[in-house]
């Protein structure tokens, strides 16, 4: 297959600052190289533009939605090119309110070329707040529903007037997640998102959870996974700005990655919330290469 990486480094959707080194930790890392040795064609676009950080207080229920717009506008660009021109798109983030514009991309291009898109949300948080739930007005913690149509408009439609939401409910599961705010879980509820969280994986295991995650994956799906370094536990993953403890293990995950990617439909992916700044010694970039290595259908022994 051939891959592009684009690079988005802006950390306007959080409040902890860094996670806008995230792309040049994983090239550090050895990200194309890891990539190009599964014979995987491999081009880095480099880093996108857009405005600063102006680490200001939130307004209107939203912490820089100006500045988060004009990212994902671009971030939705890039994807979009980048799908038209046959390629999968890896978005390094970056906050994961960059989502937005990469899954907004996706549907936009599913919906041109009669594929299902299903995406798979890796994440220690469901990030399904609106304004009024929110505790912190940081647009990372609502591209979920933002991407259900619930959030601004210049968020809900950048596919153009018109055109949100971007996903039906249905179309999304979370995996990981053991950190829901009060009313975002009423959220979540009423939407009916499908959610795998820590207690399911705990008791029927990661295979049976990725079994049915994926049970209606089928020749015409584009499955889109966003990960969400924070996902993994924080022994193993520290460089993240948001951690919450009892994530899946290192062995679970990589099984979440190799099912994900025996089921033949990865079309696009990003990998958010890397925080180079309190990471140590860059292992967290370095895991998230190791794990994009499974994704892409390294094994241990040759498969038949
Ligand atoms: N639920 C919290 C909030 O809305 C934390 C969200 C963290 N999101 C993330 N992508 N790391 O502020
Ligand atoms: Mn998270
Ligand atoms: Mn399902
Ligand atoms: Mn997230």
């Amino acid at each position: 297959a051939d891959l592009t990486l684009i690079g988005a480094p802006t950390d306007v959707g959080a409040s902890v600052l860094g996670a806008s080194m995230g792309p040049d930790a994983l090239r550090i890392a050895g990200i194309a190289r890891a990539l190009q040795a599964l014979e995987l064609n491999v081009q880095d676009l480099g880093n996108l533009n857009g405005p600063g950080n102006p680490q200001a207080a939130p307004n209107g229920g939203f912490r820089h939605l100006a500045e988060v717009t004009a990212w994902n506008q671009a971030v939705f660009a890039a994807t979009l090119a980048t799908l038209e021109a046959g390629r999968l798109p890896l978005l390094m983030g970056g906050d994961h309110c960059l989502a937005i514009g990469s899954i907004s991309a996706a549907a936009h291009h599913c919906r041109a070329r009669g594929r299902r898109l299903k995406v798979l949300w890796f994440d220690a948080h469901a990030d399904a707040n609106t304004p009024a739930s929110s505790p912190s007005g940081n647009l990372h913690g609502m591209p979920v529903a933002c991407l259900l149509g619930h959030g601004p408009a210049q968020l809900t439609a950048l596919a153009g007037p018109g055109t949100a939401p971007a996903l039906q409910a249905r179309q999304i599961t979370l995996i990981g997640v053991r950190s829901v705010d009060a009313t975002e879980k009423r959220f979540v509820n009423q939407l009916g998102i499908e959610v795998y969280d820590m207690r399911c994986i705990d008791e029927l295991g990661m295979r049976a959870v990725m079994q049915a995650a994926l049970a209606d994956v089928d020749e015409s799906t584009h499955l889109h996974l966003s990960f969400d370094m924070d996902g993994l536990d924080p022994t193993i993953a520290p460089g993240v700005g948001t951690p919450v403890r009892g994530g899946p293990s290192y062995r679970e995950t990589q099984l979440c990655m190799e099912m994900l990617a025996d089921s033949g439909a990865l079309g696009s992916v990003d990998i958010m919330e890397l925080n180079p700044a309190l990471d140590l010694r860059n292992q967290t970039a370095e895991l998230a290469v190791d794990l994009l290595e499974s994704l892409f259908g390294k094994s241990t022994l040759m498969r038949a």
